[in-house]
């Protein structure tokens, strides 16, 4: 009788804990791994490939022209420093890191030295669509760069636009010490421009570094295009005082017939720029544009006061700003059809129990990894049902917004790198697979990508010689 309970009791415990340990030793990850084979192949409605691996071309082959001259070269020297009292990166002597400049179509060769940040270093050039053998993301497209090494990235800078550069090497940790800065290309003709990188330090709010109020000597009567950069992991609300303004631009991509704002906010998602056009009024008077928290930049003669900001101004919608013009595709018909469905729930990560993302119902490293074939025409549907937001961001491509929960885009031409999907929204986005390679599609909130958020795009016959884990930490 008592040995009939006592194993009824054993039978009932391993009923729980028998799964349980299977869940939580399945959740291990090997030491190394490639992104190659984990998780499950997903096309998307379209034809599965054959047998590539005879002649897949590595990622290390996708480079830029190896024989033409750099238009812009420097070097940037990467060390661990106190910035803002706290512990953080500087990129030759500062965070950020400096702007670089590119005219379209210049060949831009940034060489990186890490002199002294322990864990390893990257860059990854956040919105350019380079090859893929220069996306900087460590355990993917190359190795960290260890201290005491180097590596040499080579693009050309296709696209005028606001972009901007961030270690994704231990991404989370390095990106919140400020390994990153701007890379600003502008056309044949460079417009007035000022730079506003948003990023928090320890708490404290910053704009290119500076906390708090930042004057920028304009004219009366001048019209700058402020190029305002989101480095952080949530969504910001930029707001203008003093001016009329329009968007001119939204990641690295011109809008078509932005119209003045009046009194709405613009929203940044994490990683996302926007390109916003005021005019230093005549009177003497300052343009206020505030980021968040108390950083804001304020344009105009050195004195001139600047008005306050409405902090209650709704948020303007992108998805029917500015004038619909022709696609350069039609994205009607698809190659293939994605779907990334972001929900949660509870398991193991690595061993470690918690409550975790879930992309299409699976957790992490079980995860789909998209294929394409190069020339695709791509539909991806990003539905969130997880109960927070997430700053979707797909590295290699730009994607052009179709819908909204079921409202189809109405205004211009919303091209993005990085898409804020709020709970309970549905994104339709579509691309065109015109950029071989393996390129990651996470959430930009990068603690939500080191606990998993994160898939990856592969082109048919492209293949990576590099392995995730010893000392690969790409979130
Ligand atoms: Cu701005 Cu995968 O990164
Ligand atoms: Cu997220």
């Amino acid at each position: 009788m008592r040995i009939g309970r006592l194993a009824a009791a054993l039978v009932a415990t391993g009923a729980v804990v028998g799964p349980l340990g299977w869940l939580w030793h399945g959740s291990l990850l090997p030491s190394a791994y490639s992104v190659m084979e984990m998780g499950y192949e997903d096309y998307g409605g379209g034809s599965p490939m054959g047998d590539h691996a005879a002649h897949a071309r590595g990622v290390d082959t996708l480079t830029a022209d190896p024989a033409r001259p750099a238009d812009v070269d420097l070097t940037l020297v990467a060390r661990a420093a106190k910035v803002h009292g706290v512990d953080g990166y500087t990129l030759n002597g500062t965070s950020p890191g400096p702007v670089i400049h590119a005219t379209v179509g210049q060949l831009v060769q940034v060489r990186l030295v890490n002199e002294s940040v322990p864990g390893g270093i990257t860059l990854h050039w956040h919105g350019v669509d380079v090859p893929n053998a220069e996306d900087g993301v460590a355990g993917v497209t190359q190795d960290a760069v260890g201290r005491g090494h180097e590596f040499t990235y080579r693009f050309v800078a296709g696209q005028a636009g606001t972009f901007w550069y961030h270690s994704h090497q231990l991404s989370d940790e390095q990106v919140r010490g400020g390994l990153l800065g701007a890379l600003i290309v502008t056309p044949a003709e460079p417009p007035s421009d000022v730079v506003a990188l948003f990023h928090l330090y320890g708490g404290t709010a910053t704009v290119n570094g500076w906390a708090g109020e930042t004057r920028v000597d304009a004219r009366p009567g001048r019209t700058t295009r402020v190029r305002v950069i989101n480095t952080e992991n949530g969504q910001i609300d930029v707001r203008v005082a003093g001016s009329p303004f329009r968007v001119l631009a939204v990641d690295g991509t011109d809008l078509n017939g932005p119209t003045p704002v009046d009194g709405l906010a613009v929203p940044v998602t994490a990683g996302g720029r926007a390109d916003l056009e005021v005019t230093v009024p005549a009177d003497g008077s300052a343009v206020r544009v505030a980021l968040s928290g108390s950083a804001a930049l304020l344009i105009g003669p050195p004195a001139g006061p600047a008005p306050k900001v409405d902090r209650s101004a709704k948020r303007l919608d992108l998805l029917s700003y500015g004038k619909p013009k022709p696609l350069p595709v039609s994205f009607s018909s698809f190659d293939r059809s994605f779907k990334y469905d972001i929900g949660r729930r509870p398991g193991f990560l690595d061993g470690r129990p918690g409550v975790y993302w879930t992309i299409n119902g699976h957790l992490y490293p079980d995860i789909p990894m998209f294929v394409v074939a190069e020339g695709d025409v791509v539909r991806m549907t990003i539905h969130n049902g997880s109960g927070e937001s997430h700053p979707m961001h797909l590295h290699g491509h730009h994607a052009v917004v179709l819908s909204r929960d079921g409202v189809r885009a109405s205004g211009s031409q919303w091209w993005v790198d990085s898409l804020e999907v709020g709970d309970g929204e549905t994104y339709e986005i579509a691309f065109v697979a015109d950029n071989p390679g393996v390129w990651m599609d996470h959430c930009h909130n990068l603690p939500h990508a080191s606990e998993g958020l994160v898939t990856h795009l592969m082109y048919e016959g492209v293949t990576t010689p590099y392995r995730v884990g010893r000392g690969n930490v790409p979130e």
